[in-house]
C-alpha cells in the first residue's frame, strides 16, 4: 500500500514538473513582446541554443547565417534579439544605455570587484572611464615606446633563433607573449617575461582561453555564477577559473612595489588621480582596471596580429605588396632598426591590412548586449519595450555588403585605400563603440603597427601546411591557433 502511494506521489511529482516545464517554456516563448521575431526554436525559450553554439565554436557565423535567413531581427534568447541593421550601431552602441547583465561576469575575482567592463550603469561607467583615461592616452602610451621596444628587441632575438633552428613558429603563442609583456611594461613598469622565456608562464594564456569560454557561457546564467564561482567565498578559496588573472595581477602589483625602476606607468597615472581625487577612484577600482587590462589586452591583440599575417599568406600578392612598401621605406632610410610607431603609421598599405583585419576578424566576435531603456526604443521601424535585450555582433555588422561592399566576405585591404571610406569607418566596431568602447585601442594600434611592420620587414613567413586553414572558436573572443609556420630572415634588408 505504502509503495503504491509512493509510486503515485512520484508519478504526480513527475507530471506536475512536466506541466510546470511546459508552462514555463510556453510563457517564455509566447508571453513576450518579441514572440513574433524569428529565430531558432530552442533559443526562444532557453539558453541552450546559445550554449550549444558556443560549445560548437562558431556562434558568430551561426548568427550571421540567421540574419541572412531572417533579416535584421533574430531572436537568440527568450528575451534577446540580435540586430544587424546599421542603425543599431548608433542607437544601441553609441547611446548611453545600460549594458546587459551578461557583463557582470567580468567582475574579477568576484561580484564585489566591479571594473569598467562589468559596470552596467552608463553614468558610473563614464565616470570610471574618465578617471582612468589618462593611462590610456596616446601621448602617454608614446612615452612608453622605449620599453615596448625592449619587448620588441627580445621578440626579434627569439625570432632570429627560430630562423636558425628552423623550428615551427606558432604565431598564436608569440603574439600573445608579446602582447602580455607589452601590457606588463605599460601597466606595471615590468614585462612578465613571456617573450624571454618563450613559454606560457603559469599557463596564463591557456587559462585565459578557459576563462573566456567560461565567461561566454556563464554571462548568460549570471545568477548561477554569483551563487557559485562569482561568490566571494569561492574566490577566497581560489577555486575560480579567473583567479589566475587575479593572481598574475597581484604578483605584478607586488613586484611593482619593490621595483626601484618603477616609472610613471599606467598604474601610477591612476594612483595620481586617486591622490588628487580619492572619491573618483578607489583602490579596488585601480586594481580592477589593471586586471581588466590583463584580461582584455593580450589575446585580442594576438588575434588581430595573427589575422594580418594569415590573410597575407593566403593572398601572396598582398604579402608582396605589404613587404614592398616596407622595403621601400627601409631603403629610403625611413625605418629604425626597432620600428617606431610614427614610422609604421606612415605605411599606408600596412595600415590598410591592419584595418581590414579588424574588420574581417574582429577579436571580440560576440554579441554586445544592451538593455532597452525606459520608454522603449524604435530601431529600423520596430518598437522594443523597456527591458528587452538588444545586441549587436561586430562580426555580423562587418560582413554587411551594404556597408563594406559586395566583397565584404573577402579580406581585401584595398577597400580602405579607394575612395571615400567615411561610412565604412563609422560602422567599424571592432573596439565596440560609445561609452563602452575599448580604452586600450591606442595601445593596441601602437603595438600592432610596430610588431607587424617588424615581422614583415625582417622575416619571410611560410605556413607549414598551407592547404590547411587555421582554427578558431568564438567564445567571447575569436583567437586563432593551429597554423604553424616557418620563418626565414629576409635577405634584402
Ligand atoms: C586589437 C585589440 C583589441 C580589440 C579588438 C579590443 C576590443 C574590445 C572591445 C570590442 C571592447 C568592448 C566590448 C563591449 O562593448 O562590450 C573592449 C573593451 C575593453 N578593452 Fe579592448 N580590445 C583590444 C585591445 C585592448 C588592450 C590592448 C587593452 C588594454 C590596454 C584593452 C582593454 C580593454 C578594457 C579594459 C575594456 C573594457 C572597457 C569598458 O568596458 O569600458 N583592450 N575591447
Amino acid at each position: 500500500m505504502l509503495q503504491w502511494l509512493m509510486n503515485l506521489d512520484v508519478q504526480r511529482a513527475v507530471a506536475l514538473s512536466a506541466v510546470a516545464l511546459v508552462i514555463r517554456v510556453l510563457s517564455r516563448k509566447y508571453w513576450t513582446s518579441i514572440r513574433d521575431i524569428p529565430g531558432p526554436f530552442f533559443a526562444s525559450f532557453s539558453g541552450l541554443w546559445r550554449v550549444y553554439h558556443l560549445g560548437k565554436g562558431h556562434i558568430e557565423q551561426e548568427i550571421l547565417n540567421l540574419h541572412k535567413k531572417h533579416g535584421h531581427f533574430v531572436r537568440i534568447a527568450d528575451n534577446e534579439v540580435s540586430l544587424s541593421h546599421p542603425d543599431a550601431v548608433k542607437q544601441l552602441l553609441h547611446a548611453n544605455i545600460e549594458k546587459g547583465t551578461f557583463y557582470s561576469v567580468f567582475s574579477l575575482p568576484d561580484y564585489r570587484y566591479v571594473n569598467q567592463m562589468s559596470e552596467l550603469d552608463p553614468v558610473r561607467h563614464i565616470q570610471k572611464t574618465r578617471s582612468l583615461s589618462a593611462g590610456f592616452s596616446l601621448s602617454n602610451i608614446s612615452k612608453t615606446e622605449p620599453y615596448i621596444d625592449n619587448v620588441l628587441r627580445l621578440f626579434k632575438a627569439q625570432f632570429d633563433k627560430l630562423c636558425d633552428s628552423g623550428a615551427p613558429v606558432e604565431f598564436q603563442n608569440w603574439f600573445s607573449f608579446f602582447a602580455f609583456d607589452v601590457l606588463g611594461e605599460v601597466t606595471f613598469s615590468k614585462s612578465f617575461g613571456f617573450v624571454q622565456s618563450g613559454t606560457d608562464i603559469r599557463h596564463a594564456i591557456a587559462n585565459t582561453g578557459s576563462l573566456v569560454y567560461y565567461i561566454s557561457i556563464m554571462g548568460n546564467y549570471i545568477w548561477f555564477h554569483n551563487l557559485t564561482l562569482g561568490n566571494p567565498l569561492f574566490s577566497r578559496l581560489g577555486l575560480q577559473p579567473n583567479s589566475h588573472i587575479f593572481d598574475t595581477c597581484l604578483l605584478a602589483v607586488d613586484n611593482r612595489k619593490n621595483n626601484p625602476e618603477v616609472r610613471h606607468d599606467m598604474m601610477q597615472r591612476w594612483l595620481d588621480v586617486r591622490s588628487s581625487h580619492p572619491d573618483r577612484l578607489s583602490e579596488n577600482d585601480i586594481f580592477g582596471a589593471a586586471v581588466a587590462n590583463i584580461g582584455a589586452g593580450a589575446e585580442t591583440v594576438s588575434a588581430t596580429a595573427q589575422a594580418v599575417i594569415y590573410y597575407l599568406l593566403r593572398q601572396p600578392k598582398l604579402m608582396k605588396r605589404a613587404q614592398s612598401e616596407i622595403d621601400a621605406a627601409q631603403s629610403g632610410g625611413e625605418l629604425s632598426p626597432l620600428i617606431q610607431y610614427s614610422e609604421a603609421a606612415k605605411l599606408p598599405f600596412l595600415q590598410a591590412c591592419l584595418k581590414e583585419a579588424y574588420r574581417f576578424h574582429p577579436g571580440v566576435s560576440h554579441n554586445l548586449p544592451r538593455v532597452v531603456p525606459k520608454g522603449g526604443i524604435t530601431i529600423a521601424g520596430r518598437y522594443f519595450p523597456e527591458g528587452v535585450i538588444l545586441s549587436v555582433n561586430p562580426w555580423v555588422i562587418h560582413r554587411d555588403p551594404d556597408i563594406f561592399g559586395k566583397d565584404s566576405d573577402i579580406y581585401n585591404p584595398y577597400r580602405w585605400l579607394q575612395g571615400e571610406t567615411k561610412r565604412m569607418d563609422s560602422f567599424l566596431i571592432h573596439w565596440g563603440a560609445g561609452y563602452n568602447q575599448c580604452p586600450g585601442r591606442n595601445l593596441a594600434q601602437f603595438e600592432l603597427s610596430k610588431v607587424l611592420a617588424t615581422v614583415l620587414r625582417d622575416y619571410d613567413v611560410e605556413q607549414i601546411e598551407p592547404q590547411k586553414d587555421w582554427k578558431f572558436e568564438t567564445r567571447f573572443l575569436a583567437v586563432p591557433y593551429g597554423w604553424p609556420c616557418r620563418i626565414r630572415r629576409r635577405q634584402n634588408i
